[in-house]
């Protein structure tokens, strides 16, 4: 426990260091999610400019028979970052699986997940795995001879570059070996204000989500960063096809942390985020870079979210 305490520790003040001391004004987006920030997501997820956990959770409810239909039942489910699973009772429901199995980096949120999930599918065999899933994942001897379907909800796929998910698809693609299939969730491209409106609305919790950051580090860092000087800042990249939050220095600002002292000019931008949109043929060939064969598709009829269905077919020869 302690152990892992302190390497978080140690990690996110190798990150905010390099942010400021080497110049990169970028800081990862896993360490926008401690326990207040945690709280700040859920209500995000709530918010009426919000619309991707709700049509992703609507596209889950109601599909149940179509994925029935297409995966068949008796499948070990293996869900990457399975967080709080909460999506993930909609699926089982549906596919009546063999076994579940969730995979998260945090032990401790994957227990108590695997819990409460029990208590609802009490019959359902679960085997909690502790493991970083952007490596291949050795499962659970019993899993050798399921058939399998992997589940990557919530566009978490949008939130890293190309070659990063392209990394992912290939180790996942490892972790449930030929044969198996993937349920995945992409967030649609669609007119540029719908988007930036889910990325900044207006009550202002997606602002505060962001500028927790910086009060985190203030909190954890021994670190003075005058907060209320920061804004939320979402921006679309249409090159790349993506929201870019940022926190914008209001004026010339000065603070310490761990004892350096930094200086950042008004209009100077911290990076923390990117979120992709995806086409549908973009997302196609993406799964097909990483080593999976789209199957079916499932879109809102606002088609601002999609599930895709693909699976890894044994490799053919032609180039
Ligand atoms: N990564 C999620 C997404 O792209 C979470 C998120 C929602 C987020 N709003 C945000 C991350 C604002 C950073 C800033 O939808």
């Amino acid at each position: 426990m302690d152990m892992t305490t302190s390497l978080v520790d140690h990690t996110f003040r190798k990150d905010v260091r390099r942010c400021f001391e080497n110049r990169t004004y970028a800081i990862p987006a896993r360490w926008l999610y401690d326990r207040r920030g945690s709280e700040l997501f859920e209500e995000i997820t709530e918010l009426p400019e919000y619309y991707p956990t709700r049509t992703e959770t609507k596209l889950l409810r109601d599909n149940g028979a179509a994925f029935a239909a297409s995966t068949g039942t008796g499948r070990a489910v293996i869900e990457f970052g399975s967080g709080s699973s909460v999506k993930t009772p909609n699926l089982l429901k549906a596919i009546d699986p063999a076994a579940y199995v969730p995979i998260d980096i945090s032990g401790e949120f994957l227990e108590h997940s695997a819990s409460l999930l029990q208590e609802e599918f009490p019959e359902l065999p679960i085997y909690p795995v502790e493991a970083d899933f952007m490596n291949r994942v050795a499962l659970p001897e019993a899993m050798a001879d399921m058939p399998k379907l992997g589940f990557f909800p919530g566009s978490t796929i949008g939130n890293m570059i190309a070659r990063t998910s392209v990394d992912l698809l290939r180790f996942m693609r490892e972790t449930l070996g030929e044969g198996a299939q993937l349920l995945i969730g992409f967030d649609r491209i669609k007119d540029v204000q719908t988007l930036i409106d889910a990325y900044d609305d207006a009550a202002g919790v997606t602002a505060q989500f962001s500028l927790n950051l910086l009060h985190r580090i203030n909190r954890e860092l021994a670190a003075d960063i005058p907060v209320d000087r920061f804004r939320h800042k979402a921006v679309w990249n249409d090159l790349y096809a993506r929201i870019e939050i940022y926190l914008e220095a209001q004026d010339d600002v000065q603070f310490s942390i761990d004892g350096h002292s930094h200086a950042m000019a008004g209009g100077q931008k911290i990076h923390i985020e990117n979120s992709h949109k995806y086409g549908l043929r973009d997302a196609r060939l993406m799964l097909r870079a990483g080593g999976w064969t789209p199957l079916r598709e499932w879109s809102d009829e606002l088609d601002y979210f999609t599930l895709m269905l693909v699976e890894a077919h044994p490799l053919k020869h032609a180039p």
